[in-house]
């Protein structure tokens, strides 16, 4: 199978922090593996903005190196790379003073085609950026801005960032990235649910018994203790990736792929989501830190010990029962899982059926499994429907579970792109569906901030857990209490 590249008008994509690590390890790779296919038009300029002084010809060479550092070998080709960097530009620039803009507005020249200015820095000076684009004149009707989590810290800061930023930008030319959006699987999901006619009758609570996400890393702090700390898993990974992973799985089938169309939906699915505080938040959380273990068969330092000081109650864990209270999803729990150094880098959707109502096949058949779904995101992208057969040969009526599987790297002969190719081509091409849209954010941080404070006010600590396992028992326990367990135990893994 062969996928269909439709080349994009030619762009100018502005990265200020076009010399950071977000650039080199994910912008310049995925923008490098579109031109490769094709799908950027050779007049197209990418320009590096940061503050270090460089030249042009030094900023490729950081580009050059960052496809060796983070592309495939056998998906670099030299004739390619040189066309790559052909297209790439860098303009010395102070986001606060006056250096640097000048250059900048010369160098984009005529208002003439869309241009994109990536905000690869910390939020901190995203007001500032857009203030100076705005002063410079730099921003024109077919103008976007794009900007990374975090988006806020809590929901006062979010509400004060979209602000600032909608001074300068309409609504329809900011593209908030959530990266997880981007990633095939995710867009899967769309596409089994509205493709088919299959699940749709029965996506709902009187046949599903209940969902887990689980968005699990081997990884551990690497060197962002900065911001981390601050954070922990929930402001990290479940105010955006985990909660928009939920909106998808459970918001109404939109009119169209349009946007707003699938933005309202996720809206209020956030809005529907039964408020968690001091009064329940012990029976529906669980915070977890990790302790020195192993990761990847090596062992390693706990989180503390990675700190400066020495001391932290910051989650690097956390597991959630959310419900959605509305008709399709009453009762039905969503149980949510996060963490750092756990047992396994894996990321899936498990959509548990409920049983058969009645069994017509005596006890020599076995137990009865009930359907479970299983998407997952990665590694090895896949969809497997776990369902119920007769045991071949003969015997007796013996049933067994297996999997209808599809995985994509066995399917389709296709490299599988990495999120941003595909969301850095849609703010140019001006499609909104695959990015957040202000209310969705500040929606996300309205259910997620009475959760913190709910924490500091009942005093709930993070229990500990050794690198390399499944997380804190609290977290097995949060599940099994209502009878369930979570996937992999299921599976055996
Ligand atoms: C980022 C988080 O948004 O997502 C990181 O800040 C996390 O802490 C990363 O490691 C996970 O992304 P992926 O695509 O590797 O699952």
């Amino acid at each position: 199978m062969t996928s269909q590249f439709i080349p994009v008008e030619p762009f100018d994509y502005v990265v200020f922090g076009g010399t950071g690590d977000l650039a080199e390890r994910k912008l310049i790779p995925a923008l490098y593996h579109r031109a490769a296919d094709g799908q950027v038009l050779p007049s197209s300029r990418i320009i590096g903005a940061a503050r270090a002084e460089m030249s042009t010809e030094a900023f490729r060479e950081f580009a050059r190196q960052a496809i060796v550092a983070h592309v495939k070998p056998d998906e670099r080709r030299s004739d390619k790379i040189e066309f790559f960097l052909g297209m790439l530009h860098y303009v010395s620039v102070d986001a606060a003073s006056e250096r640097g803009w000048a250059e900048l507005k010369a160098l984009l020249g005529e208002d003439d085609r869309v241009r994109a200015f990536y905000l690869a820095v910390g939020p901190t000076i995203f007001a500032e950026i857009a203030a100076r684009l705005g002063a410079c004149g730099l921003i024109g009707a077919d103008s976007r801005l794009v900007v990374e989590k975090p988006i806020g810290h809590d929901l006062a800061s979010a509400h004060e960032l979209n602000l600032t930023i909608g001074r300068y930008f309409g609504e329809n030319q900011i593209f908030r990235i959530d990266h997880y959006l981007g990633k095939e699987t995710v867009q899967n999901l769309m596409a089994l649910r509205f493709a088919n006619a299959l699940y749709e009758p029965i996506w709902n609570s009187a046949h599903i018994d209940h969902v887990q996400i689980t968005v699990a890393e081997t990884l551990g702090l690497e060197a962002r203790a900065g911001y981390y700390d601050r954070s922990g898993a929930i402001r990290d990974m479940v105010q955006n990736h985990i909660l928009q992973l939920l909106c998808l799985v459970a918001m109404e089938p939109p009119a169209s792929i349009a946007a707003d169309a699938v933005r309202d939906e996720k809206l209020k699915v956030l809005r529907a989501l039964k408020p968690i505080d001091a009064s329940n938040v012990a029976d529906m959380t669980v915070r977890g830190q990790y302790g020195a273990g192993a990761a990847d068969g090596a062992a390693v330092p706990g989180y503390l010990e990675e700190l400066a000081d020495g001391k932290s109650d910051t989650e690097t864990f956390v597991a959630i029962k959310a419900e959605v209270e509305n008709w399709r999803w009453a009762g039905v729990p969503f149980y949510l899982r996060t963490g750092k150094r756990l047992a396994q880098r894996v990321s899936e959707i498990i959509i548990q059926f409920k049983p058969v109502p009645h069994s017509i096949f005596g006890p020599e058949a076995g137990r009865l499994i009930a359907n479970r779904l299983v998407l997952r995101l990665q590694p090895d992208e896949a969809v497997g429907q776990m369902i119920m057969i007769k045991d071949p040969g003969p015997g007796g009526m013996r049933l067994r579970q297996v999997a209808l599987d599809m995985s994509f790297a066995d399917s389709f002969a296709v490299r599988a792109p990495d999120a941003y190719e595909r969301l850095l081509l849609d703010v140019i091409r001006g499609n909104q569906t695959l990015f957040m849209r202000r209310d969705e954010v500040e929606a996300a941080w309205r259910w997620i901030d009475p959760i913190i404070s709910a924490w500091r006010e009942t005093g709930l600590k993070c229990r500990k857990y050794t690198a390399g396992t499944w997380g804190p028992s609290a977290a097995i326990a949060l599940v099994e209490r209502d009878g369930r367990t979570w996937h992999e135990e299921e599976a055996g893994d």
